[in-house]
């Protein structure tokens, strides 16, 4: 049975394949728009999404498939009225899969090792595997060679630049992580385990985003996240024009979204010329597609 928990789980080629499905979507439509006839998608999301609930449905839509929302608490998926695994087993009898978005990475985990339907990350409060595969198609449609170009992630150590790491393992890109001193003595052991050539770490934004062809952000707190406190972290790491014309001229800025305006970005960047945000928000959808066809095809 075939999951899609996290980036790390595959190998570069299996990666290459689901972005090569997902360009290949994106270029003709039509070809697979009966590709997952009779095939029904369960959604539940326990936070909040426009993208992913966007970009999971009408993309199984548009591959001919069905999907259906369920909400957690209505069909007591909360392992009081029946246990999680019991919940499973029902839905399966019902549906080809499902997407979750969660904050309990573990669970999603132990869901897709009881292996009775293919379970797919729909953000949790580890990774957000389904975004920086979004991502990446809007680098390369962007810079054709990834190999010569530098991104620069600004902001916490999440979900979203976990993922991010876990592809930088796979494709060993330039790739400067730029987070405040506090959050990179909490997570060194973590990153330790990342350590490559290619990856460099820094505190400084103005050093980290230097002759960066690629700036990336995120909110400073992330859903779930209990450290309100922690906006205070990221003083001088809002990315603004002045931190874009310190980077490379064609440089790009990306945001997974949603944004908090003048917080880590200014509108003026966000709306501005080098922003790619709604590209990417776009290429969600080939995405998710390419991993629908990847968990369902037997
Ligand atoms: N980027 C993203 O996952 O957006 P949503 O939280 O709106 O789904
Ligand atoms: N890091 C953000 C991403 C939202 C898509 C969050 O988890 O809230």
């Amino acid at each position: 049975m075939k999951h899609f928990i996290d980036i790390n789980h595959f190998s570069k080629k299996k990666i290459e394949e689901i972005l090569l499905l997902a360009n290949k979507l994106k270029k003709n439509p039509k070809k697979y728009s009966s590709i997952c006839k009779e095939k029904t998608l369960a959604l539940i999301f326990q936070k909040q999404s426009l993208r992913t609930r966007l970009s999971f449905s009408i993309g199984m839509q548009k591959l001919g498939g069905n999907y259906l929302e369920l909400n957690s608490n209505d069909i007591g998926f909360n392992n009081i009225r029946e246990s999680n695994s019991d919940v499973l087993n029902v839905l399966s009898q019902y549906v080809d899969c499902i997407m979750l978005r969660n904050n309990n990475h573990q669970k999603l985990k132990d869901l897709a090792e009881l292996n009775v339907i293919p379970v797919i990350n729909g953000l949790t409060d580890y990774s957000h595997p389904c975004q920086i595969l979004g991502d990446f198609m809007t680098i390369q449609e962007n810079f054709k060679k990834y190999k010569n170009i530098n991104i620069s992630w600004i902001g916490d150590f999440n979900n979203v630049s976990r993922s991010l790491l876990h592809l930088q393992n796979l494709f060993y890109f330039n790739l400067n992580l730029v987070i405040p001193d506090i959050i990179l003595q909490k997570s060194k052991k973590e990153l330790s385990k990342y350590s490559n050539k290619q990856l460099k770490i820094y505190t400084d934004p103005i050093k980290g985003t230097k002759n960066s062809n690629c700036i990336m952000t995120d909110v400073w707190v992330s859903m779930g996240d209990k450290n309100k406190n922690k906006k205070k972290y990221f003083k001088n790491f809002t990315v603004d024009k002045n931190l874009l014309e310190n980077a490379n001229k064609n440089v790009i800025f990306m945001h997974c979204l949603p944004a908090n305006r003048e917080e880590e970005v200014t509108s003026e960047v966000l709306d501005g010329n080098q922003s790619v945000v709604l590209k990417q928000a776009k290429n969600r959808m080939y995405i998710q597609q390419a991993i629908l066809i990847y968990v369902l095809k037997k």
